[in-house]
């Protein structure tokens, strides 16, 4: 399928989609999200694909929500379209999804990052939550994901101030799991999303409804959720071949894919 703003390769399993508006830095207007939310269904869907991989340019992953297409909304557009809601759909997505971030990822940029399930930085990455000085703020989750994900302290130095962090400092506070060199970048996301493809597809999903289950409820009840899970994996061909393999001495042969 071809869309407007965004480019989607296929690599083996992996669903490769680059953010395609240079000229704009990638701001995310309306375009965008219709096209990422058509392309995610589409993935969710389809069983060749067994992860998903999202990026920018060398210069910017998306520097945020598009201003110039938000500057003349008033209250009423915004309410009665639910504007931004629809982003919710890439953070439901169920197939393990990964952010691959160089240069700048700002407002709705850092937030879209946020949604997926890995965040893979370029040393040139920088993270921020700018819309305070917009005159508004973050709308698509980041007050709410960046405090899970770094703590009250940096949350609120980054939304109250509208600085940027670069790829170290989110390292350290926990944004971004790894640091590569920018020119590595995309193929190192891309092995990470072919390790995770190779898996059981079943299992994965499983494994990611289980971790974000951990930012939904209390441990005891995320503790049950997981016992539960794991549990139902003993009736799966995947249990029985992956152990197998292990005592075998090989690798596991047709896990799920589908
Ligand atoms: C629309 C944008 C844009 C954006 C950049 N551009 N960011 N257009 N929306 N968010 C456009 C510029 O207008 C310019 O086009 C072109 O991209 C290149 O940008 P420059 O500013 O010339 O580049 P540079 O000087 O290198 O500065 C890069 C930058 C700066 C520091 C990233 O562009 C910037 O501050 N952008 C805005 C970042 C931001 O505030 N993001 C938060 C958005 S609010 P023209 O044609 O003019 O030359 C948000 C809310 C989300 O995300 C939640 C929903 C409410």
């Amino acid at each position: 399928t071809d869309f407007e703003t965004i480019i989607v390769e296929r690599r083996e399993r992996v669903a490769l989609v680059t953010l395609n508006r240079p000229k704009a830095l990638n701001a995310l207007n309306f375009q965008v999200l219709a096209d990422l939310q058509a392309a995610f269904t589409e993935f969710d869907r389809d069983p060749a694909v067994g992860a998903v991989v999202i990026t920018g340019s060398a210069k910017a992953f998306a520097a945020g929500a598009d201003i110039k297409e938000m500057a003349p909304k008033t209250y009423m557009d915004m309410f009665l379209d639910d504007a931004f809601a629809g982003w919710d759909r890439i953070g439901c997505a169920r197939k393990p999804t990964i952010a691959a971030v160089a240069g700048y990822a700002l407002g709705g940029g850092c937030e879209l990052a946020m949604l997926c399930d890995i965040l893979i930085a370029a040393d040139t990455a920088k993270f921020g939550q700018p819309e305070i000085g917009l005159g508004i703020i973050p709308g698509i989750g980041g007050s709410q994901r960046l405090t899970r994900a770094i703590g009250k302290a940096k949350a609120m130095d980054l939304v109250l101030t509208g600085r940027t962090m670069d790829a170290e400092e989110a390292e350290r506070a926990g944004l971004v799991s790894r640091i590569v060199p920018a020119d590595e970048l995309l193929d190192a996301a891309l092995t990470v999303a072919a390790t995770v493809a190779g898996m059981s597809l079943p299992v994965a999903m499983i494994a990611k409804e289980s971790v974000n289950r951990a930012f939904e409820t209390t441990l005891a009840e995320g503790l049950r959720f997981e016992r539960r899970m794991f549990h139902s994996l003993f009736a799966t061909d995947d249990q029985k071949e992956g152990m197998a393999a292990f005592v075998e001495k090989r690798q596991p042969a047709n896990f799920t894919h589908r």
